[in-house]
């Protein structure tokens, strides 16, 4: 199925900028003089959604993604949606899970090849914050919990699991798989604190109509990664973090303390400050929200 009609989605264009100094001379003549030349960002602007491959069931849309860049030419901003997943894939070696046709399971496909490798964290922070802009725009306040788990009242709505490939020291693909609650309201006992749209808000939802209204939140994210505007991306993230400058107890390979999350480093590793004056940096699994 495709979504078709202009009115969609909204391609953002990226305006190049020079800096150009005007000087005024004692003759009050004008005088030009170029200040510098700054480096032209990328000029890419990417439309999601086209082509939307819905899919009523696969193992995982991120597996099927991955299957169709190895296979074929497949262009950027290529949505699969799945309407359940077999084996549908979590962060690490965790499976998510999902009921039939009741939540939103799709992956996106990027090539971000201007991107090198070590600012990927960019981004997760992306779709992190695009996936908080969007909830917002429904009315619901969220939190990003790192690295990038999206958060209602602290209990989980939302995962992304970005798989990227790698060439000559730049992104080359990137899967960005998506998992959001949308609908379902009862979870298997093992899933630890879900949360969903539905339980949040109370209403049902068309699942497709919330794809269609979460890709252009996403989209303008993508946008500003491609103009290489990473400072309103990484404000944003730090806005939505979750316990960022809160008081809480951590527990890491050296035991419990307190402290405070700080920042999120380029690496995306996050920076906590103990409150005996030390900075930590932690990868994933490397640290855990122990209370407050
Ligand atoms: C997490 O563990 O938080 C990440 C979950 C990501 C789940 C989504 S559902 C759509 C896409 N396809 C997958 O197999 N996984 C991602």
């Amino acid at each position: 199925m495709r979504f078709n009609g202009s009115t969609i989605f909204e391609t953002i264009s990226i305006i190049s900028q020079f800096s150009l100094i005007y000087l005024i001379n004692n003759n009050t003549k004008p005088a030009i003089s170029l200040h510098s030349i700054v480096n032209i960002p990328s000029m890419k602007t990417i439309t999601v959604g086209f082509p939307l491959i819905h899919l009523t069931s696969v193992d995982s849309t991120n597996k099927y993604a991955a299957r169709l860049l190895h296979q074929e030419a497949v262009s950027e901003g290529t949505v699969i949606l799945a309407d359940v997943q077999t084996r549908g894939k979590g962060q690490g070696d965790n499976i998510w899970l999902s009921d039939s046709g009741l939540n939103l399971l799709f992956s996106i496909i990027l090539k971000p090849d201007f991107m090198p490798a070590h600012k990927q964290f960019y981004l997760s922070m992306g779709v992190a914050t695009g996936i908080n802009d969007f909830l917002l725009d429904l009315g619901i306040q969220s939190q990003i919990k790192w690295p990038n788990d999206i958060l209602i009242h602290e209990k989980k709505v939302a995962g992304i699991l970005i798989e990227n490939t790698i060439l000559s020291q730049n992104l080359h693909n990137s899967v960005i798989g998506i998992g959001i609650n949308v609908n379902q309201e009862v979870f298997p006992p093992d899933i630890p604190n879900p949360a969903s749209i539905k339980g949040e808000t109370g209403k049902s939802y068309d699942v497709l109509h919330i794809l269609e209204k979460l890709l252009p939140f996403l989209e303008k994210r993508f946008n500003q990664l491609y103009s290489e505007d990473f400072i309103a991306i990484k404000s944003r993230y730090l806005n939505c973090l979750w316990l960022l400058n809160t008081r809480a107890v951590f527990t890491d390979q050296q035991g419990t303390y307190e402290g405070r999350i700080v920042d999120v480093a380029e690496s995306g590793e996050l920076v906590v400050l103990t409150s005996g004056g030390e900075t930590r940096l932690y990868g994933l699994k490397e640290v855990e929200f122990s209370g407050y």
